[in-house]
């Protein structure tokens, strides 16, 4: 795929939950730093059980509540291609970023990672918040929120 942008994308299992608010968050933050024309970001699950749907409505609300719209999103499928064509693969968790890794290989151009590495609490996962309450979602957010300020920073030091 040719594009000069740099290209982030964020992964969980099954792109419906916490990956949709990822990618919510980092472009709420790539635009008000008027990236938007630098930076292009998307998501997608390593599963495909959610294929072609719209993010789960707790995630829909718990993004409006913040000002940020994810309803046009639809969930699609990871594919190793995905580690061609983008600069930063971002996983949720480390159950997720252990199936991107093992796609990956040398000729490949991504970064792979873990989204909280960019905090370093100590912890590691976004809990996945899919049999649980909305509170399991406000949590996500303020995760998912706070490392993609500093995600952001740091794609922008490294380019
Ligand atoms: P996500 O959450 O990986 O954050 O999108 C989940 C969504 C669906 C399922 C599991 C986790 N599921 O088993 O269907």
């Amino acid at each position: 795929m040719s594009s000069d942008r740099i290209r982030v994308l964020f992964v969980c299992l099954g792109n419906i939950c916490r990956s949709p608010l990822a990618e919510g968050a980092f472009r709420m933050h790539v635009e008000s730093h008027s990236l938007g024309h630098i930076i292009h970001v998307d998501s997608a699950g390593t599963s495909g059980y959610h294929v072609g749907e719209a993010p789960d409505e707790r995630s829909r609300a718990v993004a409006a509540k913040h000002g940020v719209d994810i309803s046009r999103q639809r969930a699609r499928q990871f594919i190793k291609k995905d580690l061609l064509d983008f600069d930063f693969v971002i996983a949720m968790d480390e159950s997720n970023l252990r199936n991107i890794n093992h796609l990956n290989s040398s000729e490949h151009r991504a970064q792979t990672s873990l989204m909280l590495s960019e905090l370093a609490e100590g912890t590691t996962d976004v809990p996945d918040p899919y049999y649980g309450g909305t509170d399991g979602f406000d949590l996500v957010w303020s995760m998912v929120e706070r490392a993609c300020a500093t995600l952001l920073e740091r794609i922008v030091k490294e380019r």
